[in-house]
């Protein structure tokens, strides 16, 4: 039976890369858009499914789970690209809405977990579990500074969970692994980045296919280990 892969936020940026690398690689993927009609078209003659996530709402996350036992039945990667920074430009924490901090907070971490948590019964099942978290090297404590606190610290708490992940789904078939695209010409990254989102998908894409004796409860970018 054909592997299942599913990736959310990929109507657009990374996650879209990320999604058609997948489905070039021969995985069924299911690729999450909080807009799907808008969405299809960009997908249409490829192995991509368009299914709708809001990932702030727990009903949107357990439709979703809900659908995914009922057909395919099966999953085998998960990459929880979607996200956002809501705290472009500014610079203080002291200076930072706490509200926003929570609305970022409810995405990046919150939503991210309510995604995996849904997934990993399914996730248990395959022979080679993947979960893919789209982290940043912003969130790297080694070189924490300062600007986009509240995009920080998001970023530092789902590589926490990554090594939480990893640690519970040790001894099994699941590999948990977080990952920096570098800086990509998104709607998050901005016009002057260097890279192209295609280029920033590539480490999620190799994380995702990880052989058996690949590493667990990592942070890498260029498939190269990045410092947490
Ligand atoms: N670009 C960079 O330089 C860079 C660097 C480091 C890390 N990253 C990370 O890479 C990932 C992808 O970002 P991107 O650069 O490709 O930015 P992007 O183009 O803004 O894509 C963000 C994606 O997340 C989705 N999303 C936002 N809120 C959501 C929600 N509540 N539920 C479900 N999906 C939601 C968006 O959907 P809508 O279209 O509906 O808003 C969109 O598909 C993010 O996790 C980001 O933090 C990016």
């Amino acid at each position: 039976m054909q592997s299942v892969a599913l990736v959310t936020g990929a109507n657009r940026g990374i996650g879209f890369e990320i999604a058609q690398g997948l489905a070039r690689q021969g995985y069924f993927v299911i690729a999450t858009a909080r807009h799907p009609a808008e969405a299809r078209p960009a997908f249409i003659g490829q192995s991509v499914e368009v299914w709708e996530l809001d990932q702030r709402y727990a009903g949107s996350v357990a439709h979703l789970a809900e659908r995914l036992r009922r057909a395919p039945g099966r999953l085998d990667v998960l990459v929880n690209n979607a996200g956002v920074m809501l705290d472009s430009g500014r610079r203080s924490a002291l200076a930072l809405d706490p509200d926003v901090l929570r609305n970022t907070l409810d995405v990046n971490l919150v939503g991210a977990l309510r995604v995996t948590q849904a997934c990993a019964p399914l996730l248990r099942e395959s022979p080679a579990g993947r979960i893919v978290n789209v982290s940043s090297s912003l969130a790297s404590l080694d070189g924490m500074g300062s600007g986009t606190p509240a995009y920080r610290m998001s970023k530092t708490a789902l590589n926490a969970l990554t090594r939480i992940l990893a640690a519970e789904f040790a001894g099994t078939t699941v590999k948990v692994n977080a990952m920096c695209p570098g800086w990509c010409r998104t709607e998050i990254g901005g016009p002057q980045a260097p890279r192209s989102a295609h280029e920033g998908a590539d480490t999620a894409l190799w994380l995702a296919s990880l052989p058996e004796d690949g590493p667990s409860g990592g942070f890498f970018r260029d498939r190269e280990p990045l410092a947490w």
